[in-house]
């Protein structure tokens, strides 16, 4: 083995894009570690130290020393691991895993994640060509909590919803009312508007928003992504289980409700970009339309950005007291020239077009604080 990367360091160009790609790996372990998962923290340093010394890594990863640091290749790689023990192709590591119920032995695991790559060589180097892509419920206690404030201090709290989100991955936070929302400082039983659901965040808020309307009609759940996932189906759910860290038993708990959720409530979702989507994208009277989105925004190039902003200006325009629109946003953004980027849950509403901030939340949206975030 270490003959072969010793091949490798030996022709040269190549030695540099090893490098690049070993410490990429250490840099997702540290930040896996920053983002609460030591059971990946410990995994990627030994796949590091694997790949460095020319073992079964080196070949996993073989071809892919360029790639771009953006395209996240040791996540795509413990992702492509984490589908094989979720569908049971990879029990003795299964054992370790928290999210198949194993231990969370992280050094135990890495002699059978060793043994799972040798295994499943062609299935893991498959997966890599798949970028991860998640579906954050927790995401919900912002943009549903940020659209009870709105209705709050609404002319006409009680107008129909239409839900209209942009970067829906597989359109779970659609599906936001018929989740329950327990606030950390508020009395035992969590605050909901069905009568049962698979989705309890806790806790979602610090404190309940202000002035929660008895009920939120929605009539309308319609979404648009580059790649939408289609969570109602066995290989779209595996993808976004997947994507979760499996020692974030929290936020596969919620994701495993949410999918329950989505298979009784159907979402329509569209393969395209926000700026083509929100163009076709019309207010309708006697409804309250509401645009939002989370955590997609960077990825959209300026111009896009800037086209879907006109166009929801435009819309915004053609709006009036029985036909409003709201903008939501739970995005991260500077709150001051140089400062670092906050989690900040904005909405803009028209008639008016005034944005308002309304609170800030930790990068998986709970528990959110509410309150103009400035004002801290
Ligand atoms: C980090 S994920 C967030 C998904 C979801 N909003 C959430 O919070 O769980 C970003 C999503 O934005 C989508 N995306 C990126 N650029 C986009 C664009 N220009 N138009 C629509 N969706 C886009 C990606 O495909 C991906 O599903």
């Amino acid at each position: 083995m270490a003959a072969q990367r010793d091949d490798v360091l030996a022709r040269g160009g190549e030695t540099e894009g090893l490098s690049r790609q070993i410490d990429l790996i250490r840099q997702q372990a540290a930040a896996c570690r920053e983002l609460g998962s030591p059971f990946y923290e410990a995994l990627l340093g030994d796949l590091a130290d694997d790949v460095a010394a020319g073992g079964v890594g080196a070949r996993v990863l073989a071809g892919h020393e360029d790639d771009a640091g953006p395209s996240a290749l040791a996540l795509r790689v413990m992702a492509a691991v984490h589908r094989l023990v979720l569908t049971g192709r990879a029990p003795a590591l299964a054992a370790h895993y928290p999210s198949a119920g194993g231990d969370g032995n992280a050094a135990a695991a890495w002699t059978a994640f060793r043994e799972t790559l040798e295994d499943h060589m062609d299935a893991v180097r498959a997966g890599l060509a798949s970028p991860p892509q998640t579906n954050e419920v927790g995401r919900s206690a912002a943009l549903f909590g940020g659209l009870l404030q709105v209705l709050a201090t609404a002319g006409q709290p009680d107008l129909p919803v239409r839900l209209v989100e942009i970067g829906a991955s597989a359109g779970l936070n659609l599906l936001a009312d018929q989740f329950a929302y327990r606030a950390a400082a508020a009395e035992a039983e969590p605050w909901h508007m069905t009568e049962a659901t698979d989705v309890v965040l806790d806790p979602a808020w610090e404190t309940r928003p202000h002035g929660i309307p008895e009920a939120v009609r929605v009539v309308e759940r319609r979404g648009c992504d580059l790649s939408p996932i289609d969570a109602r189906s066995e290989d779209g759910a595996l993808s976004l289980l997947s994507c979760v860290w499996p020692d974030q038993t929290h936020r596969l708990e919620r994701l495993r409700g949410a999918l329950a959720v989505a298979r009784e409530h159907p979402v329509e979702l569209v393969r395209a970009g926000g700026g083509d989507f929100l163009d076709d994208l019309q207010l309708r009277d006697g409804h309250h339309t509401v645009v939002w989105h989370s955590v997609m925004w960077q990825y959209v190039p300026a111009a896009e950005q800037q086209r879907m902003l006109d166009r929801l200006e435009a819309l915004g325009t053609q709006s009036t007291a029985d036909r409003t629109l709201t903008h939501l946003a739970f995005e991260p953004r500077r709150l001051e020239p140089g400062g670092r980027h906050r989690f900040v849950v904005a909405a803009t509403t028209w008639p008016g077009g005034e944005e308002r901030l309304l609170g800030e939340a930790p990068p998986h949206g709970v528990p959110v604080r509410w309150g103009d975030p400035r004002a801290r």
